[in-house]
């Protein structure tokens, strides 16, 4: 993204920038940055923004009912500061400022991850005691909220009810669960009819006018384990939707998980792409080639 944007900036995350714009609202424009094991690769993934930000709007309008969401518009038209440039036609999400909750809202549906590695090792899952003999990336008997703390460098560290409860107290603790339970079990059964299963994902609340809103990015191919349900078997984590391409590549080489990542061939590239515009069209039934900045792609 070459663009330049004038608005005051706030902060870039692994994925996204972030500006401040007018009556306590930001601008968060969502790169093609692609992060593998917490580090960001050099090579962009070409529309992964544009994916992320139409997946996330759609959600928004399918979980409204549920929880407000904190997305004003993604109309390239309403992005102030750009001026409408194209290339960032498509990744603008002007949204509320919120006051983001010191926990990521994890659900698990299933068991993978740290989570597999935990009851391995334990038998239990984020500190409580889960039946015997799941096997490795497992259905668990009912979704589970495992929330974690928002690690501001480093991996992010799972917790138990009761320390999100110490983080953000009771209440909030409770509402927090409540919401982010029936937002897993409604994209989960969405995506399930159109044969791909969201094993976890992760959500981030926070407080608009102390109301609780869902923030950040929804149910994306970033926030969540998307698997082909026919490739899922239990006993071995089914490879991701999306991220496979990357994941084999780097799998294949002697690279420590440290900065400064390998650089990513042009082939892993492309069909990653692939892979994100194709669960997007999966899941919303959407073509992409109508959303802004795609250029009919
Ligand atoms: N409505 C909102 N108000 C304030 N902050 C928000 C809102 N929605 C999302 N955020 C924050 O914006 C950032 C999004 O950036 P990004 O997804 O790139 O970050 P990240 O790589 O997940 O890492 P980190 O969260 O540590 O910055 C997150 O910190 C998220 O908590
Ligand atoms: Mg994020």
């Amino acid at each position: 993204m070459s663009t330049a944007i004038d608005l005051p900036y706030v902060h870039s995350g692994k994925v996204r920038d972030i500006y401040a714009a007018a009556d306590d609202r930001l601008l968060m424009v969502t790169s093609d940055r692609i992060s593998a094991f917490d580090v960001v690769m050099d090579e962009p993934i070409p529309h992964k923004g544009r994916v992320l930000t139409a997946m996330s709007a759609f959600w928004f309008d399918l979980l409204a009912d549920v929880v407000p969401g904190h997305l004003v518009s993604t109309d390239p038209a309403d992005a102030p500061g750009t001026d409408g440039a194209d290339d960032l036609a498509g990744r603008t999400m002007v949204c509320h400022r919120a006051e983001m909750l010191p926990i990521e809202c994890i659900v698990r549906g299933y068991i993978t991850g740290s989570a597999w590695k935990e009851y391995r090792t334990h038998g239990t899952m984020h500190g409580s005691p889960l039946p015997e003999g799941l096997l490795e990336a497992d259905r668990l008997p009912e979704p589970v909220f495992t929330p974690s703390t928002k690690a501001d460098e480093g991996h992010d560290v799972n917790i138990s009810f009761e320390e999100a409860v110490d983080l953000v107290g009771a209440d909030l603790a409770e509402q927090a669960r409540a919401v982010s339970l029936e937002c897993y079990q409604r994209g989960a059964d969405w995506a399930a009819e159109r044969g791909i299963i969201i094993a976890d994902t992760k959500f981030e609340l926070g407080l608009v006018d102390g109301e609780l809103v869902l923030a950040d990015e929804v149910l994306t191919p970033d926030s969540s384990r998307f698997w082909p349900a026919d490739l899922w078997s239990p006993g071995a984590t089914p490879p991701s939707f999306d991220k496979q391409p990357v994941r084999d590549f780097l799998d294949g080489l002697d690279w420590d998980k440290q900065p400064p990542p390998p650089s990513l061939p042009d082939e892993v590239v492309s069909a990653t792409s692939a892979r994100y515009i194709e669960a997007y069209e999966r899941i919303t039934g959407r073509s992409f080639a109508d959303w802004p900045g795609t250029g009919g792609a």
